[in-house]
């Protein structure tokens, strides 16, 4: 984040004020993904967003990205109204979906060349694999990497916009337990070096309350924002440590609330 003290004002700032939004299914009726969200998230802020499978979690993040609009309700960015998608908010998925027939140096670039910038700003590119730890695999072809790796220049990829904001929907859901939590550190790493608003969604409540300032909990039926919890644990967290196990108990009774999880009908 810059210093306020450096007279420039921090970028970044989201503002969800009462958005709703529903979807028409296959069959005509509606169903409700959002129901009166509202998120305030200041510049430079880490947001972990968690929740069960279908209470609109992805929904919150494609409206933010601009990629569905609101039914009512409105979301800002720097107080400005967000109507579509844009390079100052930068999405990471599960799947990297990186350009198979481009290289990663390419598929990095890929953005800069399409918004016509690349001349100007062609030095960001090994700039940003760098920050992700690729720069020795710039010539390497998406099928050549291991899913940390390809998920890391998915990173690079959206970094190189130098976005106000980055949405992360489930970014490490598809990668082992010991590359998950190098990935985490490397997550940290890159928004303690870049500044960037982060807002990820994940399933994993270790996950959340490492990354996190705020986990925020989202709830099913209707569709809201449950509990919106601070996380003042240092960094780095000790998973182990006696505070964030019982936040992490605090954050399983929360979403145990919310119906989605069920005791095992079994004795041994
Ligand atoms: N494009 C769509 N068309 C119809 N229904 C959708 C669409 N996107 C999401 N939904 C529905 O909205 C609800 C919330 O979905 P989603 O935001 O993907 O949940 P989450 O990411 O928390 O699992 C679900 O019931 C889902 O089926
Ligand atoms: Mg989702």
């Amino acid at each position: 984040m810059v210093a306020a003290g450096q007279g420039q004002v921090a970028l970044g700032r989201i503002s969800v004020q009462a958005v709703t939004k529903s979807f028409r299914q296959n069959d005509g009726s509606e169903v409700r993904a959002l129901s009166g969200v509202d998120l305030e998230v200041t510049a430079g802020e880490f947001i972990s967003l968690i929740g069960p499978s279908g209470c609109g979690k992805s929904t919150l993040l494609r409206l933010i990205a601009g990629l569905n609009s609101a039914d009512s309700g409105r979301l800002l960015l720097d107080g400005g109204e967000i109507r579509e998608p844009d390079s100052e908010r930068g999405l990471v998925f599960q799947n990297p979906l990186l350009f198979p027939w481009l290289n990663l140096y390419d598929n990095v670039a890929f953005g800069l060349k399409a918004r016509k910038i690349y001349r100007e700003r062609k030095g960001d590119v090994a700039e940003f694999l760098r920050l992700v730890g690729l720069e020795k695999f710039a010539r390497s072809y998406p099928h050549q990497l291991s899913g940390g790796m390809a998920q890391r220049a998915a990173l690079a990829r959206a970094l190189v916009n130098r976005p106000r904001v980055l949405l992360l929907d489930e970014p490490l859901g598809a990668l082992d337990a010991f590359t998950r939590m190098n990935m985490q550190d490397e997550i940290i790493r890159i928004w303690r070096e870049r500044n960037t608003t982060m807002i990820m969604v994940t399933h994993d409540v270790d996950e959340a309350i490492y990354l996190a300032d705020r986990v925020v909990v989202m709830s099913p039926g209707p569709a809201r924002i449950e509990t919106d919890i601070a996380v003042e644990l240092a960094r780095p967290r000790a998973r182990s440590h006696l505070d964030f196990l019982q936040l992490r108990a605090r954050i399983l009774r929360i979403l145990h609330f919310g119906g989605q999880i069920r005791e095992p009908n079994y004795q041994i």
